[in-house]
Parts: C-alpha cells; sequence; structure tokens
C-alpha cells in the first residue's frame, strides 16, 4: 500500500520510515500514517472534479479520523469537513479549519450543537429531521441570523454492504424521505423560512461501497425529483451532495474502483440527467472518509503470549485488540497483515491473531499466514486507518495507542499515548465532593 516497502534488513518500511525503528522510539501499539498516502488520495478525488470542470467540494468525512494534525492536512489539500459532533466540529474549530468549510452532520444535533454550528458561522447544516429543522428556523430567528443548508434525504437505495454501515435504504433513521413527500414537506418548510438558505440536497448510500449503481440510482432519483421540485417550487438546487461510502481494499476479495472512477461516473451521470430534465448542472459535492485514509493507516503491535490447541487452533495475542480497532468484532471485517521486523522471511505456520481484551471475540485476524511468530515480534496490520482510533475505547481500561505520521523519511506524534492518570482523570472518588 501506498508508499510502503521493504528495506534491506527486511523491515517494514512506510513513508521512509523503519517500522522498527518507529517501535523502538514510540511503543506498541502504534497507528502509523502515510502522509503522502492521504494527500495523494485528496488530490485524486479533486483532480476529477476539475478535469470535467465541475464545481465541487470533497469534504472528508471526520469521523474516519479525526486529531489537530489531521484537519489541517485534510486543510492543507483543500479539502472541505464533514463533522457530526459538537466535539467533531471542536477538533475542526481547535485546527483552526476554515469555518465556511465545514459542514454539519447528525440525525440528532442538540440545541446546543446547533447553537455552536450557529456560532462560528459554519459552510451549511445538513439538516436531517422535522425537529432539527424547526429547531435550526427558531434559533436563526431569534439570533437573526441566516443559515446555508442541506436537506438530507433516504433515496430508497439498498448499496451493498454490511447491515450496520447502510444508511440510503427506506428503513433508515437518517434523513427524510424521497418517496413518501416528506422531503418535498421539508423543502417547503425551509422555503418558507427567511432565515433557511436551501443550497440543495444531500444523500448517503452506505460505507464500504464496490459498485457504482448505488450511486448513480441514488443521484438519479433524487435528480428526477429536484426536476419535479423545480415546476412546483421554482426552486433550483445549487449542490448535490452525493456523500461518502467509496469503498476500499482490506484484503484481496475487496475490489474497489479508483477515487477517480467513483467520481468521473458520477459526474457522467449527474450531467446526463441534468441535461434530460433540463435542470442547470449542480456543484457536485462527496464525503469521502474512508478512501482518504483507510489504506494510509498501519498499525503496530508487539506479539506476546501463544496458546496452542493442539490440532485446532495457534492462537498469537498481540497487545492491543478490540480497543484500538473494534471493526472484526462488530462487523466481522477482515484484515491482512505481516510481521514487520521479518517481512521476507518464508510464511510457514497459519496462525490467528488475538487481542488481549477479556472476550471471547476479540480476535482481530483468522487463520493467518506468518512465518513462526515469536515474543517481540511486531505485527503489521495494514489498512486501519478509517474507524480504527476514531472507534477506540478504553474497555478493559486500556490506554488508546498514540498516532504518528510519516512522510519522507520522517515520523510525526500527532496523538499522544494515553496514559493511565488519563484514565482515571475524571473519576470521582467515593466521599469526595466535586462540581458537576
Ligand atoms: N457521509 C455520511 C453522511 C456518512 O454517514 C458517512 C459514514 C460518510 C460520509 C463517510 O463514509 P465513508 O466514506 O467513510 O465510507 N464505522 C463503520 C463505518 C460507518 C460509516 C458511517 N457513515 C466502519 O468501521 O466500517
Amino acid at each position: 500500500h501506498g508508499t510502503a516497502s521493504i528495506n534491506d534488513e527486511g523491515h517494514l518500511e512506510i513513508g521512509g520510515c523503519d517500522t522498527v525503528e518507529l517501535v523502538e522510539k514510540y511503543g506498541t501499539p502504534l497507528y502509523v500514517y502515510d502522509v503522502e498516502l492521504i494527500r495523494s488520495r485528496a488530490r485524486a478525488f479533486k483532480k476529477m472534479f476539475d478535469k470535467h470542470g465541475v464545481k465541487s467540494q470533497v469534504a472528508y468525512a471526520s469521523k474516519a479520523f479525526s486529531s489537530i494534525a489531521m484537519l489541517q492536512l485534510v486543510h492543507e489539500e483543500g479539502l472541505s469537513l464533514d463533522v457530526v459532533s459538537g466535539g467533531e466540529l471542536y477538533t475542526a474549530v481547535a485546527a483552526k479549519f476554515p469555518v465556511e468549510k465545514i459542514h454539519f452532520h447528525g440525525n440528532n444535533k442538540s440545541e446546543e450543537e446547533l447553537e455552536m454550528a450557529l456560532d462560528h458561522e459554519i459552510g451549511c447544516i445538513v439538516v436531517d429531521n422535522f425537529h432539527e429543522l424547526h429547531m435550526l428556523h427558531h434559533l436563526c430567528q431569534e439570533r437573526k441570523q441566516n443559515v446555508n443548508i442541506l436537506l438530507r434525504v433516504t433515496p430508497g437505495i439498498e448499496a451493498h454492504t454490511h447491515d450496520y454501515i447502510l444508511t440510503g435504504q427506506e428503513d433508515s433513521k437518517f434523513g427524510f424521505d424521497l418517496e413518501n413527500g416528506q422531503a418535498e414537506t421539508a423543502l417547503a418548510i425551509s422555503l418558507d423560512s427567511e432565515y433557511l438558505n436551501v443550497l440543495g440536497i444531500h444523500c448517503h448510500i452506505g460505507s464500504q461501497i464496490f459498485e457504482t449503481a448505488g450511486f448513480l440510482l441514488a443521484a438519479k432519483k433524487v435528480l428526477e425529483k429536484l426536476s419535479l421540485w423545480n415546476n412546483e417550487y421554482g426552486f433550483v438546487p445549487k449542490v448535490l451532495n452525493l456523500g461518502g461510502g467509496f469503498g476500499i481494499r482490506y484484503t484481496e476479495e475487496d475490489k474497489p474502483l479508483s477515487p477517480e472512477e467513483y467520481v468521473e461516473e458520477m459526474i457522467h451521470e449527474v450531467r446526463k440527467e441534468t441535461e434530460r430534465l433540463s435542470l442547470p448542472m449542480p456543484e457536485i459535492w462527496i464525503e469521502p472518509g474512508r478512501s482518504l485514509v483507510g489504506d494510509a493507516g498501519t498499525t503496530l503491535y508487539s506479539i506476546g503470549s501463544r496458546k496452542d490447541v493442539p490440532n485446532v487452533r495457534k492462537y498469537v495475542a498481540i497487545d492491543g485488540g478490540m480497543s484500538d480497532n473494534i471493526r472484526p468484532a462488530l462487523y466481522d471485517a477482515k484484515y491482512e497483515a505481516i510481521l514487520a521486523n521479518r517481512a521476507l522471511d518464508k510464511q510457514e505456520e497459519v496462525v490467528s491473531i488475538a487481542g488481549k481484551c477479556c472476550e471471547s471475540g476479540d480476535m482481530l485476524i483468522w487463520d493467518l499466514p506468518l512465518p513462526e511468530p515469536g515474543t517481540n515480534d511486531i505485527l503489521a496490520v495494514f489498512c486501519t486507518g478509517a474507524y480504527g482510533y476514531s472507534m477506540a475505547n478504553n474497555y478493559n481500561r486500556i490506554p488508546r495507542p498514540p498516532v504518528v505520521f510519516v512522510e519522507n523519511g520522517k515520523s510525526r506524534l500527532v496523538i499522544k499515548r494515553e496514559t493511565y492518570e488519563d484514565l482515571v482523570k475524571l473519576d470521582v472518588p467515593y466521599g469526595e465532593k466535586t462540581t458537576i
């Protein structure tokens, strides 16, 4: 993946940094991000829009991995930003991300979160439901403040992916239904409000999607509705946001397209349909998360204990697990891995990689061929850059690992390792007085 290679000593190298040296310096577990790969993905998405002369915003879905340094990098590459909570917005503000390029998502934004977004005058709020629409209108009225919005609609599309990360189907908690009149009512309310400026429509059909058919069908369905609304309300959409969800390759079974291919097909479809429906070509916005950072991240672990169950299985345990990568336990997600310190050794054994959490379900990889792994060998698990750190937790009171960025032979710590003191920082001992 990316700048990863194997050096003369048989060590895995990423961004010109020897991973064995990274482990000596920062310890394990350790998340390592290949900055050059993130940059190249960001540029690939943008390039296609430029090539076709289509106005666009590529908003990084920061739920995939957010930190101040990450958002600085996203800004450096000229992308916009999708946040889904006060916490993600706070991080964006702390990173001095240009507020006009921030888009705020979420199916249950609180009044405080909406006020925070209005205080910072962010670029747009993606309104998900009637509760939010009314609340936002009233807040804006009180403050005499205008705000740009997109209306999130559910296009009624079943994309092929894991059920938990499906979002575009009719039976979904997200968005206004396109088919039963909800979306149209939401549009009418928004157009009535002198404070809400409807830029256009948003839809997102799911995550880790390989085929373009779902995106194209969603675009077509939404544009057909927009054409009806154009006749009915004279509404001319400036923006069509087609969400994120572009798949990446975790294992050889995964066959994603390139960022360029996804974008190019979307552009063709939107162009074709707008021409057919005599609508002006809107700006196309997208929100890639996983496809910008997923394969740029590698987690390095130290191997510790081992248990062989004769004729059944060889368990090899690492010093992390579902606390730093919950995806195998939650989605049955698959990963590939190698021994970073002996990357050229022959794969003589098939072992199963166990995490250190007190759960039988904390298994990172089943049946992985490796050179006979021993204590202190370093296991490099690939493609952990998206929804790894961002879904990390303190189960079993395991501190979260640090994150380093590597580029051109240099490594930079961007998130420190959590300490035991951090773990008890918010605890209030029984009987001690405290403010709430
Ligand atoms: N836009 C919206 C409205 C979303 O809900 C999401 C993801 C994205 C963009 C970014 O999707 P991406 O390009 O990263 O696929 N935790 C799960 C993934 C949940 C995705 C939630 N929404 C996982 O680890 O697979």
